[in-house]
């Protein structure tokens, strides 16, 4: 193992600051939020003065507020037992305001808390919205209204997802929020790139030069993206059965994957020049008709989704979705981008495959099948056993003949086992003000046209079925096979 100091965010420290949470007595708030909140505490990551405050509309006094958190904290936080002394700490930073969104009175109160803490030297205001999407217009509005954000930056906000649920919702969210403060101090949170693994697709591309030259149409033949969860929907049958693969998954976390695949070297690592050659991806994929959706675009429900919980029982909901995408660039002209994801499927693995061209010549026997399962092929394993590994052909001792070998990299057992929490990476650099990983509005708005695009066409087609644990419906290996391709097993699958 090379010894790498575990990578701690303390490089980069943050203005003592309040930070309200709308939407603080949600899930959200105790599995992800405060668990990561003291995680950064704990890592030295914060400065020494700050303050969290909660928002939301039950009754609760700090101290029950303090006591919700714990309890979190014990089922969620990766450091767990908590240690007591630790805790104690952390709580006195803790408190709770309580109000209705719509109520212009508690935010008069919440804008005099904030006085109190700027003039005792916290001078930056932070709000997180972790509210139902509903809430986002009025809670921005609001906080407008008692002068909390204005333009000109003078505090900053997160906005959890869904960013709209087409591409119309999504504007008229982007010109409403646009009206109470400047598009560079929203900062719309993808957890997915607050994952180590996705950071470290860019760091994989732009830090190496050996990808460069093969990382195009040359020698990649396709490209391959799974999100596979082994979950069905559990208990949010009633958000999702709104939702659906495409909104919940695709949207958002998958074609945040493509882009960081596909996007051109930016010329400096700021945000703005990374989420510049993002856009321009997503710019670059032409909106599928209605016709070509069938084709390209397949939407399947696992058997027994409509007895769920708060589900349609004549549901029409995808709870797995496959289609394919061309990047009309010249980078990337021809090369087809597969997408799959799905709840209730075998295993929980997310996996980039990046499959190279055939020798133009088979010099070796080998069975066509063989052929096409040991062609050339870089696995990007996203988790769980987050990793890398390059598969080729070598000849095998005292034989003729050839078989596919593995050359492996591990992230645990290269750096152990240490990795930071999505949501503590995407607080810091909120904290911090560095919105690289965050979504910018035209990126969102350019997914919304592709998706709403494939949303039309389905209108058409039938939802397949498929089992449950198994890879998904028959339907979806159509798409691949149109070009003569097929689904690799993902590596290592079955964990
Ligand atoms: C969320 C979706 O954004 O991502 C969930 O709403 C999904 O439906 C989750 O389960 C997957 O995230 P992860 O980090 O477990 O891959």
């Amino acid at each position: 193992m090379l010894n790498y100091s575990a990578g701690s965010l303390t490089g980069r420290s943050s203005k003592p600051f309040a930070l309200v949470i709308f939407g603080a007595s949600g899930d959200l708030t105790r599995r992800k939020l405060i668990p990561a909140l003291f995680g950064l505490f704990k890592e030295k990551a914060l400065p020494d003065n700050f303050q969290i405050i909660g928002f939301a509309r039950r009754e609760k006094t700090d101290d029950s507020f303090r006591e919700e958190m714990l309890e979190g904290m014990k089922q969620y936080s990766r450091f767990n037992p908590v240690a007591s002394q630790e805790w104690q700490e952390f709580a006195k930073h803790l408190s709770y305001h309580v109000g209705n969104f719509d109520d212009p009175a508690p935010y008069k109160s919440l804008a005099e808390k904030l006085q109190q803490l700027k003039d005792q030297g916290l001078e930056q205001k932070l709000f997180y919205l972790s509210t139902g999407p509903e809430y986002f217009i009025n809670v921005m509005e609001q906080l407008h209204g008692a002068e909390l954000i204005s333009h000109g930056c003078s505090s900053r906000v997160v906005i959890e997802k869904p960013f709209g649920n087409d591409l119309k919702s999504a504007q008229e969210m982007v010109k409403a929020l646009q009206g109470c403060i400047d598009e560079s101090c929203l900062y719309r949170i993808d957890h997915y790139l607050g994952k180590e693994t996705v950071q470290n697709l860019l760091y994989f591309r732009f830090a190496n030069s050996i990808y460069e030259p093969i990382w195009n149409r040359s020698l990649i033949d396709h490209i391959q993206i799974t999100v596979a969860e082994k979950e069905g929907v559990g208990t949010r049958g009633g958000y999702y059965d709104h939702v659906g693969a495409l909104r919940d998954m695709v949207q958002n976390h998958m074609m945040q994957l493509l882009t960081i695949t596909a996007m051109e070297p930016p010329g400096s690592f700021t945000s703005e020049a990374i989420r510049d050659e993002k856009v321009k991806v997503l710019k670059s994929i032409p909106t599928p008709t209605g016709e070509a959706v069938q084709r390209i675009a397949v939407r399947a429900q696992y058997e027994g989704y409509r007895q769920s919980d708060r589900v349609n029982p004549d549901s029409k909901t995808e709870t797995y979705a496959a289609l394919k995408l061309t990047i009309d660039n010249w980078r990337w002209a021809g090369v087809p981008f597969y997408l799959r994801t799905g709840k209730f499927m075998q295993t929980r693995a997310s996996e980039i495959v990046v499959v190279f061209r055939r020798p133009p010549l088979a010099l070796f026997e080998t069975s066509q099948e063989q052929l096409e399962m040991h062609r050339n092929r870089l696995h990007i394993r996203l988790q769980p056993d987050e990793g890398i590994h390059l598969r080729f052909n070598a000849k095998i001792p005292g034989k003729s003949n050839m078989g596919p070998v593995d050359m492996d990299f591990a992230y645990k057992s290269q750096f152990g086992s240490y990795s930071p929490e999505a949501y503590e990476r995407l607080l810091h650099d909120f904290i911090i003000g560095d919105s690289t990983l965050f979504t910018r509005s035209d990126e969102v708005l350019e997914s919304w046209r592709i998706m709403d695009a494939i949303t039309a066409g389905w209108q058409e087609s039938p939802v397949a079925l498929y089992r449950q644990k198994s890879w998904g419906p028959s339907e979806s290996e159509a798409i691949l096979k149109a070009d003569g391709n097929t689904w690799f097993p993902l590596e290592k699958a079955g964990s």
